[in-house]
C-alpha cells in the first residue's frame, strides 16, 4: 500500500502546505504588513511542514476594523437568519466533500492518525456546522407579562454580541477551530479567528472554504500568529466585544486580564484532570477499554482525557494490568503510517514537559506500571505511561499533563461520598467518567462530581451537548442552546401603550 493509498487527501494537503499563506482580513488574501513568517513542523519528523504569516498587532487591528465593518454592513447584520444557516450547511457541504484533504492536513500539521482525524475531528466539525447552521433561524426571544400599573407589551430580541476574536489551540485544530466560528456565525457575529502558532494550517484552508461560501466580507478574519503577539493583541483590543478561548490555564488568567479594559464578554475553556471511576459492580471489561482510550486518544492531549483512574480494590490489579497491556501494545508512529495507533505529540517542547512529569512522579516514589511501545525515530514521540503509588501532593497527580499518562488509584468501600471527594480534589472541573451498572450509584455520584460533563458508561462528545468547566476549567459553556447564547445580547423592550 502506498502513502497515497492509506492517506487519500495526502497530496493536496502537501501542496497546500508549501503555498504561500497570508492573512484573511476583510474578505482578502492579504500580506502581514511586516512581511513576516514563521516555519510550523510535522511532529511526526520535526522537519519544517510550512510556513504562515506572523500576524502583529497592526495586522490585528486591520482585522478588527474589518470584522467592525462587517457589524456596520446591511449586508450581514440584515442578513435573514435562513441566509444565515444556507451559508452555514453550504460551508459544512464543503468541508465534508475535503473531508480527506482536511484530515491529511491536520494529521500532518498535529501529527494526529489520519484514521483519527478523518473519522473523527473532520465529521465532528461538519456535525458542528450544521447543528450551528439549525440555530440561526431559532434564536427568538420571548414576550414578557409586567405587572407594573399601565397597560405594557414588552419583549426581548436576541442580537449578536458583536466582534468575537477566538484563540484556539492545537490538540484538535479544524475541530475546535469550527466549535467557535459556527455559532458566532449563527448568532450573526464577526469573527476574528487565530489559530495555534503549532497548528495554522486546517484554519487557513477552512478559511479559503470560507471565502467561497459566500460570507459578506468581514465576517470571518484569519489572523495567523502568535499567542503572546496576535493573540494578546486581540484580548486587548478596544475593538473586541468577546472573546473565546481554548488553551491553558495559565493564559486563560492573562486573557481575563486583558479583557478589563472594554468589558468583553469573555468565555474560556481550559484545562483538566478528569477522574474516571471504576465501581464495584463496573462491566470490567468496558471500564478497562474506556480508561485506556480515555487517556491514550490523541496521546493524551485532550482537555478531557481521563488521566486520573479511581478503581475498587476489587478490580484494580484487573483494570491496572489492562490498561499496561493497551500501552506496551500501541504502536507508535507517524499519523499517516497505516498501522499507527498514537502519532507523537505537537512539539519538542510538550514531550520534554510530559517526560519531566513521569521522571517528577517516578523520582517522588510513583511506580512505574507500563511505559509502552517502541518510539520511532525522530518525531516528537512519548509512551504511553501508567503510574501507580502516587499521592495527592505529586504534581504528576495534580496538574494537567496533556499527555498520555495515566495516575491509578484504588478504592476500598462503595462510599459515594468519600469517592466524590477524591474525584473533586482537583483545581479543575471540566469532566468526569463514571463506569457502574448501579443506576442509583450512577446518578448520586453524578450529581456529587462538580464536572461540567459527566459521562456513564462511555459516552462523548456531541455538538448538542454543553461542553465547559466547573472551578478552575472555565467560563461558560460551548455547544448545545448555551454554546449560541453566548454569542448573542439579550435586549429588553418595553412600550407603555397609550
Ligand atoms: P496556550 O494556552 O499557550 O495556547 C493556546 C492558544 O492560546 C494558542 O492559540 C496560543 O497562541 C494562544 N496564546 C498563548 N499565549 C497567549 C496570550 N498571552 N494571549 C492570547 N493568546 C495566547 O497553551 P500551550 O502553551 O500551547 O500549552 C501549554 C499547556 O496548556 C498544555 O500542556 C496543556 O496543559 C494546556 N492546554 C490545554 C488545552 C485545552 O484544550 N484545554 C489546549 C492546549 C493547551
Ligand atoms: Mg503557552
Amino acid at each position: 500500500m502506498t502513502e497515497a493509498e492509506i492517506v487519500p487527501g495526502l497530496e493536496q494537503a502537501r501542496a497546500f502546505a508549501a503555498a504561500k499563506h497570508g492573512l484573511f482580513i476583510g474578505g482578502q488574501w492579504v500580506e502581514p504588513l511586516a512581511g513576516e513568517r514563521f516555519a510550523t513542523r510535522d511532529p511526526a519528523t520535526g522537519a519544517v511542514l510550512a510556513k504562515a504569516a506572523r500576524g502583529l498587532t497592526e495586522d490585528v487591528d486591520a482585522a478588527v476594523a474589518a470584522a467592525r465593518k462587517a457589524m456596520d454592513n446591511p449586508a450581514w447584520t440584515e442578513m435573514k437568519p435562513s441566509v444565515r444557516a444556507l451559508l452555514l450547511f453550504r460551508l459544512a457541504d464543503a468541508l465534508e466533500a475535503h473531508a480527506d484533504e482536511f484530515a491529511a492536513l491536520e494529521c500532518l500539521d498535529n501529527g494526529k492518525p489520519f484514521r483519527d482525524a478523518r473519522f473523527f475531528d473532520v465529521p465532528y466539525a461538519v456535525e458542528l456546522l450544521r447543528y450551528n447552521a439549525g440555530w440561526a433561524t431559532k434564536l427568538n426571544g420571548e414576550s414578557i407579562a409586567l405587572s407594573g400599573p399601565g397597560t405594557w407589551h414588552a419583549y426581548t430580541l436576541k442580537e449578536p454580541v458583536g466582534v468575537v476574536a477566538q484563540i484556539v489551540p492545537w490538540n484538535a485544530p479544524l475541530a475546535m477551530a469550527v466549535a467557535k466560528v459556527a455559532p458566532a456565525l449563527a448568532a450573526g457575529c464577526a469573527v476574528i479567528l487565530k489559530p495555534a502558532e503549532e497548528t495554522p494550517m486546517t484554519a487557513l484552508r477552512l478559511a479559503h472554504l470560507i471565502a467561497e461560501a459566500g460570507f459578506p466580507e468581514g465576517v470571518f478574519n484569519l489572523v495567523t500568529g502568535f499567542g503572546e503577539q496576535a493573540g494578546a493583541a486581540l484580548t486587548a483590543h478596544p475593538g473586541v466585544d468577546k472573546v473565546t478561548f481554548t488553551g491553558s490555564t495559565e493564559v486563560g488568567r492573562m486573557i481575563i486580564k486583558a479583557a478589563t479594559g472594554n468589558f468583553k464578554r469573555v468565555t474560556l475553556e481550559l484545562g483538566g484532570k478528569t477522574p474516571v471511576i471504576v465501581m464495584p459492580d463496573a462491566d470490567v471489561a468496558k471500564a478497562t477499554e474506556g480508561a485506556a482510550r480515555s487517556i491514550f486518544a490523541n496521546a493524551g492531549q485532550i482537555c478531557n482525557a481521563g488521566s486520573r483512574l479511581f478503581v475498587h480494590e476489587r478490580h484494580f490489579e484487573q483494570v491496572v494490568e489492562g490498561v499496561a497491556k493497551v500501552a506496551e501494545a500501541t504502536k507508535i508512529g507517524p499519523g499517516f503510517a497505516a498501522d499507527t495507533q498514537m502519532g507523537p505529540v505537537i512539539s519538542a517542547q510538550q514531550r520534554d514537559r510530559i517526560e519531566g512529569y513521569i521522571k517528577g512522579g517516578v523520582a517522588a516514589g510513583a511506580t512505574l506500571r507500563a511505559s509502552g511501545g517502541d518510539l520511532p525515530g525522530e518525531g516528537y514521540f512519548v509512551k504511553p505511561t501508567v503510574l501507580t503509588g502516587t499521592s495527592a501532593d505529586m504534581a504528576v497527580r495534580r496538574e494537567e499533563i496533556f499527555g498520555p499518562v495515566l495516575c491509578a488509584m484504588s478504592f476500598g468501600d462503595a462510599d459515594l461520598e468519600k469517592i466524590a471527594a477524591d474525584a473533586n480534589a482537583t483545581d479543575y472541573g471540566l469532566g468526569a467518567v463514571i463506569w457502574t451498572n448501579d443506576l442509583s450509584a450512577a446518578h448520586r455520584l453524578a450529581k456529587k462530581l462538580k464536572a461540567g460533563t459527566v459521562r456513564v458508561n462511555g459516552g462523548g462528545l456531541d455538538p448538542a451537548l454543553p461542553f465547559g468547566g466547573f472551578k478552575q476549567s472555565g467560563w461558560g459553556r460551548e455547544n448545545g442552546r448555551e454554546g449560541i447564547d453566548a454569542y448573542l445580547e439579550t435586549k429588553s423592550v418595553a412600550m407603555a401603550l397609550l
